[in-house]
């Protein structure tokens, strides 16, 4: 795993948005994972300022997300099929069938688990973005998720319902449980990027950078992966030695 500690989320999101370019320059039909929540929006907004500087295109790119919230249908503001439309699809030349988000929408969750599992096992992704949970979680996997999971729905818990509540007028809001690629899924990407910033992350990184592989903290499964790349800015990595 190389670990690259920079000064802020702006320096983080910049380093990693390099790394996307250059695979994209390099592979124009390049298939990404990518991740919600507030650590990838700058790497998304320097995404669209390099395709708007025709820099890079998404015509022959195609996506798979981790995750997506159970409960709430596509159409709220908070989905994370709405996140990733309004945050970067919308804004580049993306085609709409090569977009796919776990559809948590339907009466049999089981089998839009395995559609989607199905997916995946085709998708051969070249590089999976990854935010982290405070508590080391990855996509919506939580601590003790084994990690030979594959897509699954999770039960949130209640330090992640309230981490998330600020994208909500009040908990209760909150979904309680979320469809998410399992770890399986995640560490068949050819690469894994993970990018961190803010003191609320330290903890989670000083155990990813020890070294320890554990299914306590999710996220030290990237000790174990080929090509791992984990970014973060100076408040993340303020509790490594
Ligand atoms: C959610 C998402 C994760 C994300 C995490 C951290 O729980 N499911 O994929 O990594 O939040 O979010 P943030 O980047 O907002 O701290």
């Amino acid at each position: 795993m190389k670990l690259i500690v920079v000064k802020d989320y702006e320096e983080m999101s910049l380093k990693a948005s390099l790394i996307i370019k250059e695979l994209l320059m390099r592979k124009k039909d390049a298939t990404l994972g990518l991740a919600t929540g507030s650590s990838p929006i700058g790497i998304y907004q320097n995404l669209i300022k390099y395709y708007q500087n025709k820099e890079i295109s998404f015509k022959d790119v195609k996506t798979y997300n981790l995750d997506e919230y159970c409960e709430l249908p596509r159409s709220h503001p908070e989905s994370y099929y709405s996140f990733m439309h309004r945050n970067l699809f919308s804004s580049i030349d993306i085609l709409e069938e090569n977009v796919h988000i776990p559809c948590s929408e339907g009466s049999d969750l089981q089998a839009l688990c395995k559609e989607y599992n199905d997916l995946l096992h085709q998708a051969d992704i070249d590089l999976q973005l990854l935010g982290i949970g405070a508590n080391g979680h990855i996509g919506f996997n939580e601590p003790n998720t084994p990690f030979t999971q594959e897509t699954w729905v999770v039960k949130l818990t209640e330090k992640t319902r309230l981490d998330n509540q600020r994208f909500f007028n009040s908990l209760d809001e909150v979904p309680t449980h979320a469809m998410t690629m399992g770890i399986k899924n995640i560490m068949q990407a050819k690469c894994l990027l993970l990018v961190a910033s803010g003191k609320n992350k330290a903890l989670a990184i000083k155990r990813l950078a020890s070294g320890e592989v554990s299914e306590e903290c999710p996220a030290t499964i990237l000790n174990n992966h080929p090509n791992a790349i984990v970014i973060v800015d100076e408040e993340a990595a303020s509790l490594i030695k």
